[in-house]
């Protein structure tokens, strides 16, 4: 790692912010500077602050009180373009890319080289590419591929790529490898270590404590909207960034509650022979009542492909699913939820989420599409709403508030309670703590257990593997579409799966 170039005064400085929303103070008082040459981390649990303080920083958002100066002048940004203008670009932790235009139009989006008002595809495509070829490690993205057909991942590295082809010498990065397998993380720590060698300053958010440790030169830890406390490189490790995000020493693992040894036979979920883009034999595989199944794969090894296929928003001709015994290949999600299956996408806001709608509304969306014939008396709904937030944490408590004026991490939170609520016997779960912070996180990991204690079966999915080896009773790794390995967690390490999933091992 190259270390820190910085030097002088900073290009970013804000100065005492306060911001409101609708009179709720979610900043106060936060001074925070940013040096060209350095990586400045901001970190703190859900909800903290984080997004909103960097909104201020490019544009989105301007402060209540206090001020924000770019390289020594005072002044006040009405949008993201006179941020880019005056070179701060940035990767917002939602992203906001067109689904329905291709990556290369998507990273030149706001500048297409064109000559006489006409586009010059082929300069866009090499634009595209170069600044693609920074952060695809795999090759795997085509400049004139949609966007709408990419996995989450993917549009992640699009958008990173985008914020590198703008040029700009100050970075906001808002959790840019929160649905990132290990290989795309390191290549992206290689660019930013560039970028800071390069003298750009880089302001990066992460829930990922091994992220701060590999990159950060200084720590800012913000806590309930004020700084929690400041970290120098040499002082920054993981434990003392989780003591200052929570005030607490770091969170405790998830709670082992074992289901009845005569449920452990039933099979929640069997699998035979289901097809997936690249596989030969098709997946066979089952879930067993009070199990925990990990799906572990590279970007693009069709772990969550799988599970689409699973709940039915992607037909297949072949194969069998059954659930509780029934075949269920042919059936329409909806019954197929009536028959006790829940599925968290990985994209919570393309798929999961009603943006414009309560947490109430959201948190109540399966119980209310289960096929009941009442809905559940509304004194008892509030309940158990009320239960869920306290359950999961969910920040501000109160139910009526809009989804879309939560924080990233605390929008996940809503969309695993749902199927917690739902009380949904199978739960298929992508990414289920992506952008979650360390505390929520064994907390979910916590309930998943809890859950399938009770009787039920999960299978879940993540970008971490060392999280998936730590929560789950057995894993499937998948290489390109095949499921090559069954491994037990108990005795198996990251690399080896790592190396299973790359196909560095032959498949057994
Ligand atoms: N547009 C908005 N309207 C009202 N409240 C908002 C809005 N945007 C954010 N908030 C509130 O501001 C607080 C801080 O949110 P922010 O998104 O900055 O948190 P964060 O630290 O980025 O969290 P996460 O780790 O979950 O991404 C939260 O309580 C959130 O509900
Ligand atoms: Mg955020």
């Amino acid at each position: 790692m190259t270390g820190p170039v910085h030097s002088g005064e900073p290009v970013v400085q804000l100065d005492g912010i306060d911001k409101e929303f609708a009179g709720v103070r979610v900043l106060q008082g936060v001074d925070f500077d940013l040096c060209a040459g350095e990586v400045h981390a901001l970190v703190g649990a859900n909800g903290s602050g984080k997004s909103t303080l960097m909104q201020i920083v490019y544009g989105v958002h301007s402060p209540t009180r206090g001020t924000l100066s770019i390289n020594g002048e005072q002044l006040r940004l009405r949008h993201p373009k006179d941020a880019l203008r005056r070179g701060i670009a940035a990767v917002p932790q939602e992203l906001p890319l067109v689904a329905s235009l291709s990556v290369a139009e998507n990273i030149c989006f706001g500048d297409l080289p064109c000559r006489a008002g006409i586009v010059r595809w082929r300069d866009l495509d090499r634009r595209a590419d170069a600044a693609l070829s920074q952060v695809d490690v795999e090759g795997a993205i085509h400049p004139r591929q949609l966007v709408g057909s990419l996995g989450l991942a993917s549009q992640q590295l699009v958008s990173i790529a985008r914020a590198l082809a703008q040029g700009a010498r100050v970075l906001i990065l808002d959790e840019p490898t929160s649905s990132l397998g290990p290989e795309a993380v390191a290549r992206l720590h290689e660019v930013i270590d560039r970028l800071r060698s390069e003298g750009r300053a880089v302001a990066f958010i992460s829930q990922r404590l091994d992220d701060i440790v590999a990159l950060a030169d200084r720590v800012t830890v913000l806590r309930d909207g004020r700084v929690a406390g400041r970290l120098l490189r040499e002082d920054v490790t993981p434990e003392a960034v989780a003591y200052l995000m929570a005030g607490a020493v770091g969170a405790t693992g998830p709670e082992r509650v074992d289901a009845k040894a005569d449920d452990r036979n039933m099979e929640v979920l069997s699998v035979e022979g289901l097809p997936l883009p690249g596989s030969v034999s098709g997946v066979t595989l089952s879930v067993h009542c009070g199990e925990v199944l990990g799906l572990a794969g590279l970007a693009g090894s069709g772990t969550s492909e799988l599970l689409r296929v699973l709940y039915g928003t992607v037909r297949h001709h072949k194969g069998a699913v059954r659930l509780f015994q029934h075949d269920v290949a042919k059936w329409p999600i909806r019954r197929r939820i009536g028959a006790g299956m829940g599925y968290l996408s990985g994209n919570r806001q393309a798929e999961g989420l009603v943006l414009g709608q309560t947490i109430e509304f959201n948190l109540t969306l399966a119980l209310n599409r289960r096929g009941r014939l009442w809905p559940l008396p509304r004194r008892r709904q509030a309940r158990r709403v009320a239960e869920v937030m306290e359950q999961l944490n969910i920040r501000p408590r109160d139910p009526k508030t809009l989804a879309v004026a939560l924080s990233g991490g605390n929008q996940q939170k809503v969309v695993v309670g749902r199927w917690l609520l739902a009380g949904t016997r199978l739960w298929l779960l992508d990414d289920p703590t992506r952008g979650v912070d360390v505390h929520a996180r064994a907390e979910i990991h916590g309930l998943i257990r809890q859950h399938v204690a009770q009787g039920g079966g999960a299978l879940v999915t993540s970008s971490d593997i060392h999280e998936l080896l730590e929560s789950c009773d057995r894993l499937l790794v998948f290489s390109r579409g095949q499921l090559v390995a069954q491994v037990d967690p108990a005795v198996t390490g990251e690399d080896e799966v790592l190396a299973l999933a790359g196909g560095l091992i032959p498949a057994a």
